[in-house]
């Protein structure tokens, strides 16, 4: 049967895609934020996961605004990065693992999650920039897994709750538990922390509240689904909303986990930038 090993998130911020491109990986302004990734990587290393389900909020490459769906699953046998705009290369295809996205379909929609099913699917910096923090080289890294990519709405209100996040998550756990083959499965939560790209508040940043999430996903992750929509907008910033992706993979975990590894690095562009490890006890 298939397993859960654990789960890992980093901001998804664009900026790191160019300077992944530039190797500036020693440069002051980046260094303490790439020191947060190879304590990751190595576990990552040891534990060599099959499959990663890749929480991220697509941002207008492969969904727009005129259809946006709340939760979509990736169905395809490869998912191609594009050209979006913000100078990052685009970096090709990545192998998907449609048998595992299909099963996942079927038995959340069998639970009642309303799925848009996408057997075609454009992955932009979401998907991509975390893919390549944690697998250097990626998609071109063999030691990659097979990858799903999963998005939430994030961008055009209503957005999903934090309580529905969470919850998305444990069926999504439930449907990986019961799939038949033997795999490793890690869940990677993108996007966050707190940020905000435009209006009156552009640049807003929030260390209180970030700190207080990065604790408590791990501690008491219940607490956390009862903040509303408005109030995590007005303590993260209209983008910190990303946040969801992060719940939707504690959901995945199960009850207890165990914090391997964290880092917080404030700002990288506009955003506070959050890094975690958590390991599956069960
Ligand atoms: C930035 C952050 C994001 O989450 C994003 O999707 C795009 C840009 C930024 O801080 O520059
Ligand atoms: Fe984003």
């Amino acid at each position: 049967m298939a397993k859960i090993i654990g789960g890992i998130t980093t901001s998804h911020i664009p900026a790191i895609g160019n300077a992944i491109a530039n190797e500036s990986f020693e440069d002051p302004y980046w260094k303490s934020f790439f020191d947060g990734y190879p304590p990751i990587r190595e576990w990552l290393a040891k534990n060599k996961p099959d499959v990663v389900i890749n929480i991220y909020n697509d941002h207008g490459l492969g969904f727009f605004l005129d259809k946006m769906p709340t939760f979509a699953i990736g169905a395809a046998l490869e998912y191609q990065s594009e050209d979006e705009g913000w100078g990052i290369p685009a970096l090709g295809a990545f192998p998907g693992a449609p048998e595992l996205s299909w099963h996942i379909i079927e038995g959340m929609v069998a639970d009642e999650f309303d799925i848009t099913s996408c057997q075609e699917l454009a992955v932009d910096h979401g998907f991509v920039v975390p893919m390549q923090l944690f697998w250097p080289g990626a998609p071109n890294n063999p030691d990659m897994p097979l990858a799903i990519p999963i998005s939430a709405n994030t961008v055009q209100h209503p957005l999903p709750t934090l309580n529905r996040a969470y919850n998305f998550g444990k069926s999504l756990r439930k449907a990986i538990l019961s799939y038949p083959e033997d795999i490793k499965v890690v869940v990677l939560g993108t996007g966050g922390l707190s940020h905000q790209l435009d209006g009156e508040r552009a640049g807003f940043i929030n260390k209180e509240f970030d700190r207080m999430c990065m604790e408590k996903i791990v501690t008491d992750p219940e607490a956390l689904t009862r903040i509303s929509r408005r109030e995590l907008v007005e303590k993260a910033g209209a983008q910190g909303t990303e946040f969801l992706m992060w719940m939707m993979m504690r959901g995945a975990l199960g009850a207890k986990v165990k914090p391997l590894h964290q880092n917080y690095h404030i700002p990288i562009s506009n955003t506070a930038a959050g890094t975690m490890l958590l390991e599956c006890t069960a």
